[in-house]
């Protein structure tokens, strides 16, 4: 049984340049009718939940900006889980909203940062200011969250070493329980892109000293590397995002809204990411249209394997020799990328700093 649940909030405020997401900007008018139609798609495949779930994740768009009553309504028909996380923009984040999710059982808050330098916030069209993320920080601690994550974003255009070390050493200060760093992605043809091609470019030569900068900064100060891009405070809490251990570790997870993805025993289907026909198919109690996508075992495996060791825990290969490439493993141990223990793989710190490079390698 499936026992995790992914919600997809598509509404946004304002569409930030380089955001690739399935987002909506604006329509307040149809926020209620969305959750509708979110709440019909559960009920629609409720059997495939376990009774009892272990995570439910409120994605975007941005959750928080979703019509409050909507999504009050939204968070006091879900079923119940162990871990209930919202992602949040810092503009959004009221002492009001900080109380309400947390009286619906919300307990973990994923709080969109990106920067704290205003320069780059404003390159990455993003409508907090400094000031904004520590003050929606501050009512989330009020209102009794405990378990509070910040991204941030590096390789930003007109970014300095120097700016992301401040950025950390800022991050650092307010002591979040997690963080999550991810590297810019640029999409080519966009509008982001053409407006910043050449200082893009000029930012991907960075990203390998950006990335070891993140990790030495966050491991040097209490910090658990567990997953590529994914940092915990040590302790005696295991801080871990449990929804996205589910993902990484190929667990079962059904995805709700429009864009979202399900993979549930060897099936994977992705709903339309188109809005009004969404809202259509569920008002009419049907299904949404659906994207399948064949999930062929070898294919599994492999998933298996690129995501397993973005882990820092170990990997168990039985059953997964077939896809990996025995010289190569050899080779990559050897020059200490690779750590093989009995049946178990796991990348030492060099090599996960390489990362994806390592597992295409081990790949056959
Ligand atoms: C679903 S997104 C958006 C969450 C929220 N709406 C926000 O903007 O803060 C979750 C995270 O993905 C990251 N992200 C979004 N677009 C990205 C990109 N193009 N490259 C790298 N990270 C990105 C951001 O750190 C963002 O907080
Ligand atoms: S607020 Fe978040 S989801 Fe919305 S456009 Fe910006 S980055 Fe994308």
């Amino acid at each position: 049984m499936t026992r995790h649940l992914y919600l997809h909030l598509p509404f946004c405020a304002h569409r930030c340049g380089y955001c690739d997401f399935v987002t909506v900007v604006g329509r307040s008018g149809q926020h209620a009718a969305y959750v509708d139609a979110l709440l019909t798609e559960l009920s629609l495949e409720r059997k495939l939940l376990a009774p009892q779930l272990e995570t439910v994740f409120l994605g975007g768009g941005t959750p928080t900006f979703t019509e409050p009553r909507a999504l009050e309504r939204l968070l006091s028909t879900l079923p119940g889980a162990d871990e209930v996380t919202v992602e949040a923009n810092p503009e959004t984040v009221t002492r009001e909203l900080a109380c309400t999710l947390r009286r619906l059982g919300v307990n973990r808050v994923s709080l969109g940062v990106q920067s704290f330098r205003p320069y780059l916030l404003e390159v990455l069209e993003r409508v907090a200011q400094p000031g904004t993320v520590r003050r929606a920080y501050y009512h989330l601690r009020d209102a009794g969250f405990d378990n509070i994550s910040f991204d941030l974003i590096y390789g930003i255009p007109g970014q300095s070493p120097a700016d992301l070390a401040a950025d950390l050493g800022d991050a650092l200060e307010l002591a979040p329980e997690h963080l999550s760093c991810y590297e810019l992605e640029a999409k080519p043809g966009t509008r982001f892109t053409h407006a910043h091609g050449p200082e893009l470019a000029r930012q991907a030569e960075a990203m390998e000293s950006y990335f070891e900068l993140v990790v030495e900064a966050l491991t040097g100060n209490g910090y658990r590397w567990y997953e590529t891009a994914n940092f915990c405070r040590e302790g005696d809490r295991d801080l871990r995002s449990r929804h996205n251990l589910a993902y990484w570790l190929g667990r079962d997870y059904l995805g709700l809204g429009i864009g979202a993805v399900s993979t549930i025993e060897g099936n994977r289907w992705r709903n339309t990411p188109r809005l009004p026909a969404y809202i259509a198919e569920l008002a009419a109690g049907r299904r949404p249209a659906r994207e399948l996508e064949p999930l062929p075992v070898d294919v599994q495996k492999r998933e298996q394997v690129m995501l397993g060791l973005r882990l820092d825990e170990p990997l168990h290969v039985e059953g997964l020799g077939e896809v990996l490439d025995a010289s190569a493993l050899e080779r990559l141990d050897r020059l200490g990328l690779v750590d093989r223990k009995g049946r178990t793989l796991t990348l030492t710190p060099r090599g996960r700093m390489l990362g994806g490079g390592v597992t295409a390698d081990l790949l056959a």
